[in-house]
């Protein structure tokens, strides 16, 4: 992959999140599902790669309780999946496909850890302390991290090795598909009154490996697994403003462990434990489940 490429790549993925929760996998989740990307990128769809360089990035949404970033506008209760059922969503255009990946060989021949940042900075010509070095060095950070208990975790930037951590998440012999939520028509807006608009579709996940795609120079996808119970849904969901999509939704059943300061329960103005949260996809998140897989198994 030519330098020029990547740089492009990671200009339209430049994401401006910094993570402050680090003490909690789902927490690390969700600051990841909701990373912002740079206006200009949502408003035309397509990324203007010159004017970001200089871009701060900005503070951590979650941390500031005064306003809601829209792009927390993902999560909702189990009780809200019915139909008729409107919800404030908020769904980048972004879809899994303009995110390809390297081949093994090539991501195996690029450095990747926290200890190569000095050297990868150079490579890809960022200065130290500008965001796009900032925006690194949170990736690297984040891949590095232990997981939790209970959570297996991988950064993977050829699909090779993200189809290896699904094989051995499910077992060799298990088959599985990918699921992402699907744009089928355009909205006229990013954040908009999305009504369901049929019965939500229930997809069995015993297990589930979630993929998102993390702010560097090429497309990396950070995939975790954990075990505490998830119930996963395709949900047709009809906008205000035109839009149209299948939305891929996972709602997890306990979240007693989950730290009170996650966005969710601000945005859902709800404690910790006392219910399901449930929440979308991004257009550029995979999801794979197991086929034919007993739920027990
Ligand atoms: C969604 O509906 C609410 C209540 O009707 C309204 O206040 C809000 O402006 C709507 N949001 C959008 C993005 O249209």
């Amino acid at each position: 992959m030519g330098l020029q490429f990547a740089l492009k790549t990671f200009l339209l993925h430049l994401l401006l999140v910094l993570c402050t929760h680090r003490s909690h996998g789902e927490a690390r989740e969700m600051t990841k599902s909701n990373v912002l990307r740079l206006p200009s990128e949502e408003e035309n769809g397509v990324s203007d790669k010159g004017m970001h360089r200089s871009r701060p990035v900005h503070a951590n949404p979650s941390t500031h309780m005064d306003h809601m970033d829209p792009s927390l506008m993902i999560f909702f209760t189990l009780n809200d999946l019915r139909v008729g059922k409107k919800l404030p969503l908020f769904f980048p255009m972004k879809d899994s496909s303009s995110t390809p990946l390297m081949s093994r060989d090539e991501a195996n021949s690029i450095p990747f850890s926290c200890a190569d940042l000095p050297h990868l900075l150079h490579f890809f010509s960022f200065s130290p302390g500008s965001p796009q070095a900032k925006a690194m060095e949170h990736t690297l950070r984040e891949c590095e991290i232990k997981p939790i208990k209970g959570e297996t975790k991988i950064c993977a930037a050829s699909l090779e090795s993200m189809l290896d951590f699904v094989r051995e998440t499910f077992g060799s012999e298990t088959q599985f598909k990918v699921l992402s939520t699907t744009h089928l028509a355009k909205s006229r807006t990013l954040l908009d009154n999305y009504t369901i608009l049929d019965e939500p579709n229930e997809i069995p996940v015993p297990k589930m490996v979630a993929c998102h795609t993390m702010p560097y120079p090429y497309t990396v996808f950070y995939c975790h697994s954990q075990e505490t119970e998830n119930k996963a849904f395709v949900v047709s969901l009809g906008g205000d403003h035109g839009g149209r999509i299948e939305g891929v939704a996972v709602c997890h059943m306990d979240t007693s462990q989950w730290s009170p300061n996650h966005a969710s329960f601000r945005v859902l103005g709800i404690e910790p434990g006392t219910s399901p949260v449930c929440h979308f996809f991004r257009g550029d998140n995979l999801v794979y489940v197991p086929i034919n897989m007993p739920i027990h198994g």
